[in-house]
């Protein structure tokens, strides 16, 4: 169609890979539109962003997963099998899974278990030069994990899993040898998170009723019978490793909590808190795009969507969107007191309704282990931040400031009660 801007290039895979998280917004403001076709991975694309965009992206009538998601993706980030890729009823199913371990109970119960593995550190940092919050965080977030979801981990491999976890997450933006250590994680985890099921099954580890382990284990399709051993351990690992991630936000936080001063006075109430940690998830880059493939032809803002065709939505550039974020690239957590966001316009970890579509469940876990953090950070310890280089890479995927955020003569805060 001749009135949607059509991105010339043979192919963009490499621009994409060199833009990174301005990949679609560079274009969407060389166009003057929220809506382009490209080539990318071969293939004629359309690119979209904003409120209305992630609207449209998420009417199961026009769009499906399967068949949408790259394979090297599948076999890292996400694993072969998973409710990702799942549509219509088997994926509602599926995701019913998910969201019945996710209750607010459980989220509180999540953020009560880090901020006491977080107080739990504070003695050995206190012996510490300096520490890096990244690899702190993502080994804190591997026990919590693994303790909530009632999987044995011995104290001497949490690092190896913690590493293990955040290669895969660190392989969906990655070519070469990044990508390739992501996919021997995969094939790692899903190993061990398989035996965990099976034994669990046998009866030979015994997995408490209600956490996630036994919950996975026991889990029956919609022909009622369980899931078979690999797909049980995929949905497992779909549990654990979102929650290691969660890492790369803390360390936002943290710069957050550093660049942004005045914010920190702030803090005394639940409702700042949060407003502070919903603004660290917006402002922040993190998961940068999605894809899902067209079900049927259809029309949409003179652009002919045709079936089977693959369409991305920008996560990263709707959460910046200067029609719906006055001064979007300014970290202001006010915002979040002042209005609501809605299902579509602030989408970090997805659009729309979790329990039809497929926005992320793991949304109020993230926000409790969030607040919980902050809370440690700001009342719980003193630390000093040493000179580094905590700029961030808007062209990798995912990114992270450069030095991890270093810490140092930390020292547990006296009281104040
Ligand atoms: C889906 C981001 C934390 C479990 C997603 C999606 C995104 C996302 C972008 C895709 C939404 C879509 O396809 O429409 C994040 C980020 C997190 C996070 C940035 C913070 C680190 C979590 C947590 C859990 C979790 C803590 C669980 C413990 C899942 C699952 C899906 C998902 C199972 C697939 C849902 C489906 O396909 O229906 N997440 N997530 N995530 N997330 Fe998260």
């Amino acid at each position: 169609n001749n009135e949607v801007p059509q991105d010339k290039s043979l192919d963009n895979s490499l621009s994409l890979y060199q833009e990174g998280y301005h990949f679609i917004q560079n274009r969407v403001e060389k166009y003057q539109s929220d809506l382009f076709e490209a080539r990318l991975l071969g293939k004629h694309t359309v690119c979209m962003r904003g409120e209305e965009a992630a609207k449209l992206f998420y009417n199961t009538e026009l769009f499906q997963r399967e068949g949408a998601i790259p394979k090297r993706i599948q076999k890292s980030l996400f694993g072969v099998g998973g409710v990702q890729a799942l549509d219509g009823k088997e994926h509602d199913h599926r995701k019913s899974l998910f969201l019945s371990m996710m209750t607010p109970l459980e989220e509180k119960k999540l953020g009560e278990l880090v901020l006491a593995k977080w107080e739990d550190c504070i003695e050995q940092w206190e012996q510490a030069e300096h520490i890096v919050l990244f690899e702190e965080a993502r080994k804190v977030l591997c026990r919590t994990a693994c303790e909530w979801a009632g999987v044995p981990l011995e104290e001497a491999i949490v690092a190896e899993r913690a590493d293990e976890f955040t290669s895969l997450v660190d392989a969906f933006g990655a070519i070469g040898p990044r990508h390739w250590k992501g996919r021997r994680a995969r094939t790692k985890l899903d190993e061990w998170a398989g035996s965990l099921i099976e034994d669990v099954r046998n009866g030979n580890l015994d997995a408490k009723e209600g956490t996630p382990l036994h919950t996975i284990a026991f889990h029956k399709d919609l022909k009622g019978e369980l899931l078979d051993t690999h797909t049980a351990a995929v949905e497992l690992n779909n549990v654990l490793r979102p929650i290691v991630a969660i890492a790369v936000f803390i360390t936002f936080e943290a710069l957050a909590l550093h660049e942004h001063l005045q914010s920190r006075t702030r803090l005394t109430t639940d409702q700042e808190r949060e407003a502070f940690v919903q603004e660290v998830r917006r402002y922040y880059p993190f998961g940068p795009f999605l894809g899902a493939k067209v079900r049927k032809d259809f029309t949409w803002r003179e652009c002919d969507f045709k079936k089977g065709q693959l369409v991305i939505l920008d996560l990263y550039g709707t959460n910046h969107d200067e029609k719906q974020w006055g001064e979007a690239d300014q970290f202001k957590p006010d915002r979040f007191l002042k209005e609501e966001p809605s299902l579509y316009n602030f989408i970090p970890q997805g659009g729309g309704d979790p329990m039809t579509g497929h926005r992320c469940p793991g949304e109020g876990i993230t926000v409790e282990i969030l607040k919980a953090t902050l809370d440690f950070l700001v009342n719980k310890i003193e630390y000093d931040v040493p000179k580094q280089d905590v700029s961030f890479s808007l062209v990798k995927m995912p990114t992270l400031p450069a030095s991890g955020f270093i810490m140092s003569h930390i020292r547990r805060k006296k009281s104040t009660l």
